[in-house]
């Protein structure tokens, strides 16, 4: 893990001290157009005072109840406060505080290749940030070609949030709300042409006009791996910011580094997330770089 965590450090360093060297501080990179509404603090879409505007409409979404053996089988422990859950309550800690400074509200979770933990610290951090219960928290799978959301979760409904973003279907018929503050957006199968989809500009209106109806503090998208399709490249400008999660002892660090230039020239890169560490420090227990 020292190896991973020193090679990127070291490329980071390389890259700005490279013969046309990046300035210190990053400019922010926010290219996602944004109407009034959308960009606005969430309090001041839905009213001024209490959010009941905003609660009454979660509440008319879909409700489910995961089994937690269900999600403890397939690592999903940040449901309840415990140890296991500790590493993403400091996730979710740091990166609502750095979001929340920025004026940000959309972070897409990616990797270089497949596998590497993605869905899991995506559906880890959401029930962390669920459990704060002032945030209301949206997540949304746009990994089309392999989803997993419905599966990691046990859904029996037939969501297929897909069909959605291609606007043959009202997002409605596709939500599922966890407790009163967490909606998932997920899909039962897989869709074909999911790069034209997510580059259309049907996908873009959705996701706008969801963002604007159910005015999530936070919208976490489940992405596609960069370096399998350009599924997510066709996604980033859509979002604020980016999570890349690199397996340890499996990801190469040149990977991380080609992918994170490849997300910082489109987004905002919040960090490398080291993810399916064997070998961690017990005062390091887990490992996120921000950048
Ligand atoms: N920290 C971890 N420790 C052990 N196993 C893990 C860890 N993180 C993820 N896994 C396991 O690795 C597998 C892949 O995880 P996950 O589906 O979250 O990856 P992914 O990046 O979303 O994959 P894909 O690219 O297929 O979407 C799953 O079986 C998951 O349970
Ligand atoms: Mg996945």
């Amino acid at each position: 893990m020292e190896r991973i965590q020193s090679a990127i450090e070291k490329a980071r360093q390389a890259r700005q001290q490279g013969a046309s060297p990046e300035p210190q501080e990053k400019p922010q990179v926010n290219p996602r157009p944004r109407n009034e509404a959308v960009a606005a603090p969430a309090v001041s879409v839905v009213d001024p005072g209490p959010d009941t505007k905003r609660d009454a409409i979660w509440k008319t979404v879909r409700s489910f109840q995961p089994k937690p053996a269900k999600l403890t089988h397939n690592r999903i422990l940040a449901y309840q406060a415990c140890p296991e859950a500790a590493p993403y309550d400091m996730m979710r800690t740091k990166l609502m505080q750095k979001m929340r400074k920025q004026g940000w509200r959309r972070v897409g979770i990616t990797s270089p290749g497949a596998g590497s933990g993605k869905t899991m610290t995506c559906l880890n951090l959401a029930f962390s940030l669920a459990r704060q219960s002032d945030l209301k928290v949206m997540v949304v799978e746009l990994d089309m070609r392999r989803p997993s959301v419905a599966r990691v979760l046990g859904l029996k409904e037939p969501v297929q949030f897909s069909e959605a973003l291609a606007e043959k279907e009202p997002p409605e018929d596709h939500l599922l709300r966890y407790g009163t503050n967490l909606i998932f957006a997920a899909n039962q199968s897989s869709t074909r042409h999911s790069a034209e989809l997510l580059q259309g500009s049907s996908a873009a209106g959705v996701l706008d006009r969801l963002e604007a109806a159910y005015a999530p503090d936070i919208m976490i998208f489940d992405t596609p791996p960069l370096m399998v399709s350009d599924d997510t490249l066709a996604f980033l400008d859509q979002i604020d910011c980016a999570l890349l999660v690199a397996e340890a002892e499996r990801t190469r660090p040149a990977e991380v580094d080609k992918c994170e230039q490849e997300l910082a020239a489109r987004t905002n890169v919040l960090g490398v997330v080291l993810n399916k560490c064997r070998y961690m420090d017990r005062s390091d227990s887990y490992g996120y770089y921000g950048s």
